[in-house]
């Protein structure tokens, strides 16, 4: 992989019509330990968020130790790259076949569930390849109430009634049992996970079994970028949700169980930013050749400001307008497809133009993972870079929360 400083070197060097991520192997390995040193449990990073072999390799060598992951091609990328770490099941909802994959070729021992035909199915399996339940441990996924950017209880989760019932089920199966949440993505409420806890410390008490561990699943924010004109939002960032979720582990008495965490967003979003090229200017309207379709799906649902680098093409000499005036201009993505418009606008210095580039910062999560090869276009091409978006002097744009009038 070419190596460059900054994301600006390698775009003025390499001059690229296709998109082009900037990984940062030191900020991964950077976040993945401030996370570690923090979480009084196990991290289990959850490979959905971005499982690129080099994303994966980097965390096996920071010191990861635990994937959580959620299909075959999961479990296969882990074992490729990390063939001693251990793997947390931890979809809910599974196909028979895959739970017999798991447990008999890649020998994982760990599973979550939210509902009792699950636990008869892994059960099958168990019985068929004549395993002792005392060596699995089953977590129940309790539902949540919270605020987060992306909720993810309205598809999955037990009710705390239905949780106990669960733990029992389980029990007396002869598994080792826990509880498991996941608050939803990207948080926006410091008192979800204490919530969590609460419903989970209600859950342990009607169940009265024997826990083996409670797993808080994800939701950690990442740090993103924000719309300069509106006052910054007053949402802790993870190093105090983690200060505060350790308080309330051993106020709700749960310090004492194995604990696990199960980050994605937060060690992965930094890791990486993305160059993307105006392929057009057309009036207020940016044609860029990503979209939708690739690596801007997630980040472009409008719930996540992100921030931008304007690198202007020095090619150009011509230019309109007043350099230090940031303007809205509309995203049209790479694809024929008329959806695939960034439901927000970029705010962008008003010289940007056809050709000129912009550095897309903290991209690294739900981005490469989401990319599809809709008519044609996969990007995949990749740098390393040195220097985090952040030292790069501040963002000049950024993604807006808002619409545009078109
Ligand atoms: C089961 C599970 N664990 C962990 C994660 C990672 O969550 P986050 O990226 O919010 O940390 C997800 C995200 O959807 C998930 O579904």
């Amino acid at each position: 992989m070419q190596k460059f400083e900054t994301a600006r070197d390698a775009a003025l060097t390499l001059r690229p019509d296709v998109p082009v991520y900037c990984f940062r192997p030191e900020v991964l390995r950077a976040d993945a330990r401030a996370f570690m040193d923090a979480f009084p449990g196990e991290t289990a990073y959850a490979v959905k968020t971005n499982g690129e072999p080099m994303v994966l390799e980097t965390l096996a060598a920071a010191g990861v130790k635990v994937f959580d992951v959620a299909s075959p091609g999961e479990f296969a990328a882990v074992r490729a790259v990390a063939p001693d770490a251990e793997m947390l099941y931890m979809h809910p909802i599974k196909a028979q076949s895959d739970i017999r994959l798991a447990l008999e070729t890649y020998g994982i021992r760990t599973l979550s569930l939210d509902h009792e035909d699950e636990v008869a199915k892994i059960l099958r399996i168990v019985r068929a390849l004549d395993l002792d339940p005392a060596t699995i441990t089953v977590f129940v996924r309790l539902q949540t109430k919270g605020h987060a950017m992306y909720e993810l209880s309205k598809k999955f989760g037990a009710a705390p009634a239905h949780a106990v019932e669960l733990l029992q089920r389980c029990h007396r199966i002869g598994f080792k049992v826990g509880i498991c949440f996941h608050v939803g993505s990207q948080i926006e409420d410091a008192d979800t996970y204490e919530r969590a806890l609460a419903s989970a410390d209600w859950v342990r008490n009607r169940a009265d079994v024997p826990l083996a561990g409670l797993d808080v699943g994800g939701g950690f924010p990442a740090e993103y970028g924000y719309d300069p004109r509106r006052k910054k939002p007053n949402i802790p960032g993870t190093p105090e949700i983690l200060t505060q979720l350790k308080s309330d582990l051993a106020e709700w008495g749960f310090s004492d169980l194995p604990l696990v965490a199960e980050p994605g967003r937060v060690v992965v979003a930094r890791a990486f930013s993305l160059i993307v090229r105006v392929l057009l200017r057309k009036g207020r309207r940016l044609y860029i050749n990503d979209g939708i379709w690739a690596s801007l799906s997630d980040s472009w649902t409008g719930k996540i400001t992100l921030p931008a680098r304007f690198i202007p093409d020095p090619a150009r000499v011509a230019r309109k307008g007043d350099p230090k005036t940031v303007s809205a201009f509309r995203v049209c993505g790479a694809t024929c497809d008329s959806v695939d418009i960034l439901s927000r606008p970029f705010w962008l210095p008003e010289t940007v133009d056809t050709g000129d580039w912009i550095e897309i910062g903290h991209i690294g999560a739900y981005s490469l993972s989401l990319r599809t090869r809709f008519n044609g276009f996969y990007p995949d091409t990749f740098v390393e870079v040195a220097q985090p978006f952040d030292e790069g002097g501040a963002a000049d744009g950024f993604a807006s929360l808002e619409t545009m009038a078109d």
